[in-house]
C-alpha cells in the first residue's frame, strides 16, 4: 500500500474507530436499521447516502447514545459504547437543524460546552481563539447568531462541535440551510477544518455531489441496508447494482441477455433488430442470464456517421437536448423507443459536430465503458 494514500479500509492491519457489528434498530415492528455491519476508521470523512427514511439518523443517533441497537454492537475504539452515555461518548452530534443560543455571543456560543465541563479559564480562552481562528470567525467574535449570516453560523455551530475535541464528529445535513454557492464554500472548509483537526467526520447529506465531493468513502444505504460502501470513484464507476448506480447520477440502463464470449467479455443480446452489445465483466455470468448493462452518459458519443472502430454502435435520432451551459444531454431514441442519454462537454473550440431535433445519430462507446449488473 501506498504510504500517500489514505485508505485504512484497504489495510488488514488497520483497527476501526468505529464497528456496526450486526446491528438492529426496531421502533415497535417496524425495523429501521437491519442486521448492518459496517467499520469506520479514524480520520475518515465518512458520508452515508440514501432515499428519506432508510436510517441514516437513525445510525447517527445510535452512534451519539441518543438511540440503543435492538440488537447487536457499536464498539468506539474496541470498546461497546452500550453502556456509556451520550455525554460521556467522545462523539459529538451537529444536528439536522443546529440551534445557537440566541442571547449569547459568538464567543460564548463556542465557549459554552467548555464552561460546563468546568475548563479552566485560560485553556477554555485559548481553546474557543482556537476555534474562532479555525473557523475564520475572529472578527465575528462579539456578535450575537441574529447579527451574523447563514454560513458565518455555520460555521458558529461547527466550531461548537468540535470545540470539546471530539473523536468523531457526527453532522446530519449540515450544509442543508445553505444556498448552492455558499454549500460549495462550506464543503472545501469542512475538509479542511476536518484535515487540520483530524477528526472522524460522518456526515449525512442528501447531495449525493456532496457526499461524493467531501468523503473518503460513502455508504449507500436502502430501506435500513447497506447497498455499497466504498470510495466516490468507485461507488460511481463501478456500482455493484442497479440500485446504486441509478441512484449516484445519472445513467442509462439496458436490460438483456448476457453469454460469455471470452474471458470477462460478455455478449448482451437486449432488443429485436438491435445489434447485441459487448462488455467487459470481472464478475462471472452464466450463459443466457438476465442482466443490465449501466452506462454513464457522459461515456457514451454521440457521431453523425458510424465510427469506425466501434465496439458498440447503436442508430438512433434526437428525441431531446438538456443544455447545461458546460455540458449538453441529448436524448437519443431508438426504432424500438429505447431512450439513451448522451452526454458532450461544451468546450470552447468547438471540437465535434452538434446535432439538433430529429437528427439520425449514432451512439457509440467503449467495452468498459458499460459496468455489467447481474438482474
Ligand atoms: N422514534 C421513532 N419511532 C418510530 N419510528 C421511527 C423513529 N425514529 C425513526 N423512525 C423511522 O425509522 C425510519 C428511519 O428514520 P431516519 O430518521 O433514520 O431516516 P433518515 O434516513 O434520516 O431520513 P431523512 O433523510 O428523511 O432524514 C423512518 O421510517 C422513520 O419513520
Ligand atoms: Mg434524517
Amino acid at each position: 500500500m501506498n504510504a500517500t494514500i489514505f485508505a485504512p479500509w484497504d489495510d488488514p492491519q488497520a483497527k476501526p474507530l468505529i464497528q456496526f457489528r450486526n446491528v438492529t434498530k426496531r421502533f415497535g415492528v417496524f425495523t429501521a436499521i437491519d442486521d448492518l455491519s459496517l467499520d469506520i476508521y479514524e480520520r475518515e470523512f465518512f458520508a452515508l447516502l440514501g432515499p428519506s427514511g432508510c436510517g441514516k439518523t437513525t445510525m447517527m443517533r445510535m452512534l451519539a447514545g441518543f438511540e440503543t441497537p435492538t440488537e447487536g454492537h457499536i464498539l468506539l475504539g474496541g470498546q461497546d459504547i452500550d453502556p456509556i452515555p451520550p455525554n460521556k461518548r467522545a462523539v459529538n452530534m451537529m444536528f439536522q437543524s443546529y440551534a445557537l443560543f440566541p442571547h449569547l455571543s459568538i464567543w460564548d456560543n463556542i465557549a459554552f460546552g467548555l464552561r460546563r465541563d468546568n475548563m479552566p479559564k485560560p485553556d477554555l480562552e485559548a481553546r474557543v481563539e482556537e476555534m474562532l481562528r479555525l473557523t475564520r470567525l475572529e472578527q465575528f467574535a462579539r456578535r450575537k447568531p441574529h447579527q451574523i449570516s447563514g454560513g458565518q453560523r455555520q460555521r458558529v455551530a461547527l466550531a461548537r462541535s468540535l470545540a470539546k475535541a471530539p473523536k468523531l464528529l457526527l453532522l446530519d445535513e449540515p450544509l442543508g440551510a445553505l444556498d448552492k454557492k455558499l454549500r460549495q464554500d462550506t464543503q472545501f472548509e469542512l475538509m479542511d477544518i476536518q484535515e487540520k483537526t483530524g477528526t472522524t467526520f460522518v456526515i449525512v447529506t442528501h447531495d449525493q455531489e456532496e457526499a461524493m465531493t467531501v468523503a473518503s468513502r460513502v455508504a449507500v444505504m436502502d430501506q435500513g441496508r447497506l447497498m455499497q460502501v466504498a470510495t466516490p470513484d468507485r461507488i460511481y464507476e463501478t456500482p455493484n447494482s442497479v440500485y446504486v448506480a441509478d441512484f449516484i447520477g445519472d445513467v442509462n440502463i439496458i436490460e438483456g441477455r448476457a453469454t460469455a464470449r471470452t474471458e470477462e467479455s460478455y455478449q448482451i443480446d437486449w432488443a429485436e433488430g438491435q445489434p447485441p452489445l459487448t462488455a467487459k465483466s470481472t464478475t462471472a455470468l452464466a450463459t443466457g442470464q438476465g442482466c443490465h448493462l449501466a452506462i454513464r452518459p457522459e461515456k457514451v458519443t454521440i457521431s453523425a456517421e458510424r465510427p469506425a472502430d466501434a465496439i458498440n454502435a447503436i442508430q438512433g435520432e434526437v428525441h431531446d437536448i438538456a443544455y447545461l451551459g458546460n455540458l449538453s444531454t441529448y436524448h437519443v431514441k431508438l426504432a424500438n423507443g429505447t431512450i439513451i442519454k448522451a452526454q458532450t462537454a461544451n468546450t470552447r473550440r468547438i471540437s465535434r459536430r452538434s446535432f439538433t431535433w430529429e437528427d439520425p445519430v449514432w451512439l457509440s462507446w467503449t467495452a468498459t465503458a458499460a459496468v455489467l449488473l447481474e438482474h
